[in-house]
């Protein structure tokens, strides 16, 4: 009935599909005739808030922590602005209790958040820090004591500034291995789902090709291609350390920001080249993941500049995942053009609407697309969306209010279309909202705000906003309208 429903669906035959969908004595959700009146979601949908270390701990130097990478670019003059640093950032450190009063009012089944890598290893690699593991251990049993399933991240960007040559040396894709040992096997007793890392091109593009993120560098393109190397290199090498710690029936996965398409027109040569366009374009990161090797094409194109790959290496970045997360937030548009590739990305108007953080264009079909491109290609047992959200510029009102309905209309639309994934037989399981609170938005500081609680980073009171209520809203209806 799934098979079908989604061949159907993607020989642009909706009509049979939905028809299919309703006659069958499938899922207790609604079919595609019943969407006006609400858009139930699978019986057991997880809902979710994620969040990352860096963005809402501070305490960056308290119980032993040692320095990051993003200490280190955040306090150099320039690079963030408004000068603002994660030293303080949302002091979930010592409120976190609080914060998880706050999943606990919205309803969330489950939180997703990451551990600093040098809380526990100050140093990147050696000695342990238990004090470090000691807190994160505190956050998992009052998660466990509110019925909060805890999601784990072991890497989201903040690297240990002491681990020398950070992302250029494969050495680190060693020690985050044993990091990740280590961690796992002192919290699987609790927490049975683990992150490697978060967003690839991020950590390594942005910090080692562009230079705006940490460590700030713009290496030539033989560099850059190792340093995308020995990160999913290291996720790889994590998999295989979290498999050989943990008990069987823990969940390994990564949360990436792959670049998501969307076929202009719904026939099935658009969809096509959605499809090429998604394995071509993520290449040097979730395609070699899922693939366990480079595509010869992106190995052509690179040329002498493509990366050094040691024996081993491709069996370990291959290694099979219990589900994939994606960060969607906005997608680009392509289309069939008969071209060698299969597809041309459209480039887009000058009038194309974005949200507050410019780069997140309005394309709710991301979400969609997202997760069926991927399905298609590389059939994963399950997915997440494991990011999603926006910044607003939320201002709260005389009675103190945010009313972010420009929030609200990005998160309904997106929603509508998880619900759409969902109800075609999709794989999803559950959904990240980025993020619970407003936090420090990396180069941009305090000035993005996409929490749906709003934070006054002067006294630290957190407020619900409007989006707050409406997601509680769907988490307890477990539907969109
Ligand atoms: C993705 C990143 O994982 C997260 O850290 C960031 O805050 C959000 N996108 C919003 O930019």
């Amino acid at each position: 009935m799934k098979d079908l429903t989604r061949r159907q669906f993607g020989a642009g035959g909706a009509a049979t599909a939905a028809a299919a969908l309703a006659s069958a004595s499938m899922p207790r959700f609604a079919s595609a005739q019943t969407h006006a009146e609400s858009r139930q979601f699978p019986q057991g949908f997880l809902w979710g808030c994620a969040t990352a270390a860096y963005q809402i701990e501070g305490g960056a130097a308290e119980d032993g922590r040692g320095p990051s990478i993003w200490d280190t670019f955040s306090h150099t003059p320039g690079m963030v602005t408004n000068g603002d640093t994660g030293d303080v950032a949302d002091d979930s450190y010592h409120l976190y209790k609080e914060d998880i009063r706050l999943l606990k009012n919205l309803g969330v089944a489950t939180y997703r958040l990451s551990i600093s890598w040098s809380r526990i290893f100050p140093n990147g690699t050696g000695q342990p820090n238990p004090k470090g593991l000691d807190y994160y251990s505190r956050v998992v049993d009052e998660l466990l004591a509110n019925n909060i399933t805890p999601y784990l991240t072991l890497f989201h960007w903040d690297l240990p500034e002491a681990l020398k040559g950070g992302w250029q040396s494969r050495d680190t894709s060693k020690a985050f291995a044993e990091y990740a040992a280590y961690v796992t096997k002192h919290l699987s007793g609790r927490v049975h789902h683990w992150m490697t890392t978060n967003e690839f091109s991020c950590f390594t593009d942005l910090g080692y090709k562009d230079g705006t993120n940490a460590p700030g560098l713009k290496l030539a393109p033989a560099q850059v291609n190792q340093v995308r190397h020995n990160g999913i290199l290291a996720h790889g090498l994590a998999v295989q350390a979290i498999r050989a710690n943990t008990p069987s029936g823990t969940q390994v996965g990564l949360a990436e920001n792959a670049s998501t398409f969307v076929p202009v027109i719904e026939t099935p040569e658009h969809i096509e080249a959605a499809r090429k366009a998604t394995r071509d374009e993520n290449a040097p990161f979730l395609t070699a993941v899922m693939e366990g090797k480079y595509l010869a094409k992106y190995l052509a194109l690179e040329g002498a500049n493509a990366p050094k790959v040691a024996p081993g290496d491709m069996e370990a970045i291959g290694s099979k995942l219990d589900f994939v997360g994606l960060n969607v937030y906005t997608a680009d548009y392509v289309k069939a053009d008969g071209s060698p590739s299969g597809y041309a990305i459209l480039p887009r108007p000058a009038s194309y609407p974005h949200m507050a953080a410019t780069w997140i264009n309005v394309a709710p079909e991301c979400v969609y697309w997202g997760i069926r491109n991927v399905t298609d290609l590389w059939h994963p047992p399950a997915l997440y969306i494991t990011e999603n959200g926006c910044a607003s510029d939320d201002v709260p009102n005389a009675a103190g209010q945010i009313d972010d309905t420009d929030r609200l209309m990005y998160l309904r639309n997106h929603i509508g279309n998880l619900h759409r994934a969902a109800a075609e037989g999709y794989p999803i399981k559950g959904y990240f909202l980025w993020s619970l609170l407003d936090n420090f938005e990396w180069i941009a500081g305090y000035t993005k705000r996409f929490g749906i609680h709003y934070v006054d980073f002067k006294t630290q009171k957190r407020t619900p906003k409007l989006s707050a209520e409406w997601y509680r809203n769907v988490i307890a209806r477990n539907a969109v309208e």
